[in-house]
């Protein structure tokens, strides 16, 4: 049987095909009965008119509900004016699986409803909306890299160490071994990689026991890694900008149709073109003050403080040079002033915040030994990190882009919830 899709029905006008899918909706009016099918590919109406099918066929339509399974035949026309622009003069309807009383109906449901069902709601438009882009921008990410000469390495999820700090690792138990940790980033093994490939990347899954209940935090997301021997800081900006620019534009130019459906106002990711404001973490405190903000300096950026930043720019802004303090042990400082990292973080506009953290790494073995120290880290499970510094030893760089939070921004979403198909959050892990 040649397969036929929604999609594709532009190269059929005129023929009779044999569509498989889902009801989406169905209304009546008269001798006519509609039905909309979806098949993941998109949605069509189709047409059942007296007379021109059974009795039966009439009856089944009228009675199954939504989301039941069902096989439509029909003859394809154009239709401007209906969904997607073709529709189906229907000759056949066959029923798979009647489906009834489907939870999720079109009236509002509560997020805690919604989440609790969210193997069903997938289903929706705008839900099959934003999977379509996630894919896209995976794509879009890894065929940057591919593009670039770098290689994708998959580093282990389950490790014996922290490496962003020890207050959100998750721990369990490992044979006779003692403890394992998930990996909160796989940015060690980017830097073994990049001795060995020079420029790699990592991208996978990434996780931290986030005590905070926010918009912005998941316990599990996505992470790609970049690293590149011979790079400094510069560098790796330069490549955080011209990365960022190229997912927005490919996003925008291939995905038209479901950033309509999720009504994203596309003028605002137009802009995100090179270059991209650079501003230190000084001149990001300045901003704070103007801005009638009790900032001390030294501390953390927040997330009311990041977007009172990121205010100030109609791109993402990318803030460089941190106060060592508050940044990981493996940052190199920046030579012209001790008490800075050679760290940079870029914020999002529109208050969606950080989506990429990254930073030049310390590359001198007695350096990062006194930092293993500082930061009470057990200099034991390091010593395969320290390696890097005593086998040919490089100034190296990268970062690490949260796919969620990218997600998120390019959509217009709310809440990182949506962003993954089934989030992981401090007080839910089902379904
Ligand atoms: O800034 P972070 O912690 O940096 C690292 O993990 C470095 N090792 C990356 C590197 O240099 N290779 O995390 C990087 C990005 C953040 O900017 C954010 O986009 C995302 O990961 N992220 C989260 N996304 C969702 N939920 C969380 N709890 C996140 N924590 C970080
Ligand atoms: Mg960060």
């Amino acid at each position: 049987m040649q397969e036929i899709q929604i999609s594709n029905l532009k190269d059929y006008v005129g023929q009779e095909v044999t569509l498989r899918g889902w009801l989406f909706n169905k209304r009546s009016s008269g001798k006519v009965k509609f039905i909309i099918l979806r098949d993941g590919t998109g949605y069509v109406q189709c047409v059942f008119f007296k007379g021109n099918v059974t009795d039966d066929i009439l009856n089944s339509a009228d009675r199954i509900g939504r989301e039941s399974s069902i096989e439509i035949t029909g003859i394809v026309k154009k239709e401007p004016r209906a969904i997607g622009g073709y529709e189906i003069d229907a000759k056949n309807l066959m029923v798979i699986n009647e489906a009834r009383d489907y939870p999720i109906t079109p009236k509002e449901h509560g997020i805690e409803f919604l989440l609790d069902h969210r193997h069903l709601w997938l289903r929706s438009k705008r839900q099959v909306a934003i999977l379509k882009i996630r894919h896209r921008i995976i794509k879009a990410i890894r065929d940057f890299f591919d593009d670039r000469g770098f290689t994708l390495m998959d580093p282990p999820i389950l490790t014996p160490n922290a490496v962003e700090g020890t207050s959100t690792l998750f721990k369990t138990e490992y044979f006779d071994l003692g403890s394992a940790y998930l990996t909160q980033s796989g940015q060690l093994y980017a830097e073994a990689g990049a001795m060995a490939l020079g420029k790699v990347y990592t991208f996978g899954p990434t996780f931290r026991a986030e005590k905070s209940k926010t918009r912005r935090h998941l316990t599990e997301f996505w992470m790609v890694e970049p690293e590149v021997a011979f790079f400094d800081l510069n560098d790796d900006m330069d490549l955080a900008e011209e990365f960022l620019e190229y997912i927005v534009q490919t996003i925008l130019k291939e995905k038209k149709e479901e950033l309509n459906i999720l009504e994203r106002d596309t003028s605002k990711l137009e802009k995100v073109k090179r270059p991209l404001p650079r501003i230190s973490y000084d001149e990001a405190v300045e901003i704070l003050k103007k801005n009638n903000v009790d900032f001390e300096w030294g501390n953390d950026f927040g997330g009311a403080d990041e977007t009172i930043i990121s205010n100030q720019f109609d791109k993402p802004v990318i803030v460089h040079r941190y106060p060592a303090a508050v940044k990981a042990f493996y940052m190199k400082r920046d030579p012209e002033n001790s008490k800075l990292a050679l760290a940079v973080d870029v914020l999002a506009p529109e208050g969606y915040g950080e989506i990429i953290g990254g930073s030049q790494r310390e590359d001198d073995l007695n350096i990062l030994l006194e930092r293993i120290k500082e930061y009470n880290l057990p200099q034991e499970a390091f010593e395969w990190y320290l390696d890097l510094r005593r086998y040919g030893s490089v100034p190296h760089a990268g970062f690490g882009l949260g796919l969620e939070r990218t997600v998120s921004w390019i959509c217009g979403l709310d809440h990182l919830r949506e962003a993954i198909p089934f989030p992981r959050m401090i007080y839910r892990n089902t379904p």
